[in-house]
């Protein structure tokens, strides 16, 4: 396939950045995306030119670091799945392929296509923990978890903190992370001694830190490469206002 790449080229984060074109013509649409851009960045490294920046670890859809916007979609244009498990064979040849970093507030860009996603690791500093006795491991059986409860709780547990939630949001808002981080804490017998708490606290510091309100477009729940729900954010917001009006805790 020969493909013309149009792609967002920022030296650092106090560079004006601009979009700059591509010709890539030995693409195979067995290559992920990632794989795609290497063999430009080898061929750029090889021109004395500089690679492109972009964030990858495992290339298995796991990490949550691949983060790119693909002709305006997070992660492109395929549902339900990453950057790195994305493959050229979703596109034709002779496309025209746009390539931006996730485009948010609290996620300045560092370089090229990466972003500085520490508002995130904030987020669950604030509560994405538990409190637990030190000492042996507690027998597997010893707190009884019922099946409902533990499937949703695992549901949103597979939140990758990817971002995507965000960058596809028209508010910016990082709120379906933030309500997956909360609940599969809060679902669990594991979990509630700091339940209320928790939803406060992590729900104030997104709002610190420059994250926009949720008013429920849905965009972020179609961007997730994990298929986060809505319901997601409706168990959240049932468990700050029980923490706030209803006096559960603070
Ligand atoms: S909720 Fe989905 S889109 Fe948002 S960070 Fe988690 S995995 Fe990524
Ligand atoms: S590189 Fe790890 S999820 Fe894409």
């Amino acid at each position: 396939m020969k493909l013309t790449l149009r792609i967002w080229r920022q030296n650092g984060p106090s560079d004006k950045g601009a979009m700059v074109e591509y010709k890539v013509d030995d693409v195979s649409p067995d290559m992920s995306f990632l794989e795609m851009l290497d063999v430009l960045n080898e061929r750029l490294i090889l021109d004395g030119e500089e690679p492109v920046a972009f964030d990858h670890d495992c290339r298995e859809g796991i990490c949550g670091m691949c983060s790119l916007v693909i002709n305006g979609a997070p992660h492109g244009p395929e549902r339900a799945t990453t950057t790195c498990q994305l493959h050229m064979r979703k596109f034709k040849d002779g496309d025209t392929i746009d390539i931006e970093p996730w485009r948010a507030r609290p996620f300045p860009v560092i370089k090229d296509l990466v972003v500085d996603r520490t508002a995130f690791d904030k987020i669950i500093q604030a509560g994405g923990y538990i409190s637990a006795p030190t000492g042996a491991a507690p027998d597997a059986h010893a707190m009884p978890v019922p099946k409902p409860d533990a499937d949703r709780a695992f549901e949103a547990a597979e939140c990758i903190g990817c971002g995507a939630c965000v960058a596809a949001c028209p508010n910016g808002s990082g709120m379906l992370f933030t309500a997956a981080k909360v609940m599969h804490l809060g679902l669990m017998p594991q979990g509630q001694p700091e339940r209320y708490d928790r939803v406060v606290d992590m729900v104030e510091t997104h709002d610190d830190l420059g994250f926009g309100g949720c008013t429920n477009t849905g965009e972020c729940t179609v961007a997730c490469p994990k298929g986060i729900s809505l319901d997601t954010i409706g168990m959240l917001n049932r468990d700050y206002l029980r923490a706030t009006a209803g006096g559960a805790k603070k």
